[in-house]
């Protein structure tokens, strides 16, 4: 399996930082539904992995409300400093680091994955957020994947104006696969006529203790 590029995803958002809410606003709806399917809860502690410019933030604060805790992190301090001007119902950790390094100040009850196509595709990264988890921990990732194959020329378009936002297409016809594995009660929410996908699970126990 290729890994992602963390040097060129660097790169790419902090050209796009200042104008990444207006390019994505098409994908508010889909992002509310990914953030919905975590059920949170007042009093919990979520984390919104690569959170970027912090937009589903105030969303993950409310519904946890001012007991619980918003955690986000993401390794482009110019997509940060938009995170940091968010106003949220809930405390909110910001921290500047990748997914493969970052530690937790508290253990999480659910995450977020909001467009993190890179993220979800590296089994380090997803190793080291899962076992800072409390047991059971509740999952959502939502982001693209290609349509049916014969659909090819809507995929040409899809990996044309993705490019920068991925940086390693492989595995971009199912982006959850290594998640599948690594979760249980594990489903996924998508179709061939659709770009769009909502996957959710709980952490299995044995990927949580795994170093
Ligand atoms: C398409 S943006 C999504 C931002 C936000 N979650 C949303 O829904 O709008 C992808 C984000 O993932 C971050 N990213 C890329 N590689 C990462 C990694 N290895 N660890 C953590 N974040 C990463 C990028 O810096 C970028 O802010």
């Amino acid at each position: 399996m290729t890994q992602p590029d963390l040097g060129a995803a660097l790169d790419h958002y902090r050209d796009l930082a200042p104008r990444y809410d207006r390019r994505t606003r098409f994908i508010d709806a889909i992002r509310l539904r990914a953030i919905a399917s975590l059920g949170l809860k007042q009093g919990e502690v979520v984390l919104d992995a690569g959170c970027g410019t912090g937009w589903a933030i105030p969303h993950l604060a409310r519904a946890v409300g001012s007991n619980g805790r918003v955690m986000a992190f993401d390794p482009s301090p110019e997509m940060l400093s938009i995170a940091a001007t968010r106003s949220a119902a809930a405390p909110v950790d910001l921290l500047e680091a990748s997914a493969e390094s970052v530690v937790l100040p508290h253990p999480a009850d659910a995450i977020l994955f909001s467009y993190t196509h890179d993220l979800i595709r590296s089994p380090a990264a997803l190793a080291n957020l899962f076992r800072q988890v409390r047991p059971g921990a509740r999952v959502a990732a939502t982001s693209t994947k290609l349509y049916a194959r014969w659909l090819f020329p809507a995929n040409w378009y899809l990996r044309a104006t993705h490019r920068g936002y991925i940086t390693n297409f492989e595995g971009f016809e199912a982006p959850w696969a290594v998640l599948a594995e690594m979760l249980e009660d594990f489903r996924v929410d998508t179709g061939p006529f659709t770009q769009h996908y909502v996957a959710t699970g709980r952490v299995r126990p044995a990927v949580q203790v795994a170093k």
